[in-house]
């Protein structure tokens, strides 16, 4: 059967990962959440006190990380490895949070980042979540979905998630970081946060898992037969 190429884009915690995860599984594709990388990368740059503003570091940093995404048996899904180290769970803490947008806007962290997911798609029947997939990395994507929903549906099930790990968190601090990286990811300079002219927009306020995803899949199953 063919097999194509779907990326989702949107705003932070608008849901991408969770729908690109669940299409990849039922079409059998592999799903690469592109967030990670840069999460990763910002873990990397805070962990070695590299400091961003200058070019020569960003790119002596950059030549020290490997990226790979590795199967994890256990929770049946790919983790982020950053340096042959499993940094998944790392990678989702407020301090990288706070701080990757600003190294995401940078224009040598992204040409190193889009150059290895634009090599994971080489042979399509993928699924791939993030900010500029449908515009940078696959303009030719045959399925670009721009995933939408309503901001404070979104910090709701963002706080979630993270009081889930770390009581102490406020709603307040959630909120003022989702607002601080779509203003970041949506105003930088290089490849920001756009919906792609040819992406189909979903959004998911009112819809539960179950229901976007059939929509979603709808539109892979009928790109895949034309
Ligand atoms: O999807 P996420 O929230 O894990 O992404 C983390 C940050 O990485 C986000 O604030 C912006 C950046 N990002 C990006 O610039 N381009 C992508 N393709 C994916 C993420």
């Amino acid at each position: 059967m063919k097999k194509i190429i779907i990326t989702l884009d949107g705003y932070s915690s608008c849901g991408k990962s969770t729908l690109a995860r669940q299409l990849a599984n039922e079409l059998n594709y592999v799903f690469i959440d592109s967030g990670a990388m840069y999460r990763a990368i910002t873990l990397y740059f805070l962990r070695q006190h590299v400091d961003w503003r200058h070019e020569k570091e960003v790119h002596k940093a950059l030549g020290e990380i490997t990226l790979d995404f590795q199967y994890n048996d256990q929770s049946g899904q790919s983790d982020m490895f950053l340096n042959d180290e499993n940094v998944e769970a790392l990678i989702r803490d407020m301090l990288v949070s706070e701080h990757v947008s600003e190294v995401a806007a940078l224009k040598e962290v992204r040409e190193f980042a889009v150059a290895q997911q634009q090599q994971m798609g080489v042979k399509k029947g993928i699924v791939m979540d993030g900010r500029d997939i449908g515009t940078t990395v696959f303009p030719k994507a045959e399925l670009k979905i721009f995933v939408t929903a309503d901001p404070a549906i979104r910090v709701e099930r963002r706080f979630k998630e993270l009081y889930a790990k770390n009581p102490s968190i406020t709603v307040e601090e959630v909120k003022a970081n989702l607002e601080m990286r779509d203003y970041i990811d949506s105003n930088r300079e290089f490849s920001p946060l756009r919906r792609a002219e040819d992406a189909v927009e979903l959004d998911n306020t009112n819809l539960t898992r179950d229901e976007q995803l059939a929509i979603a899949l709808q539109w892979a199953k009928e790109k895949i037969a034309g």
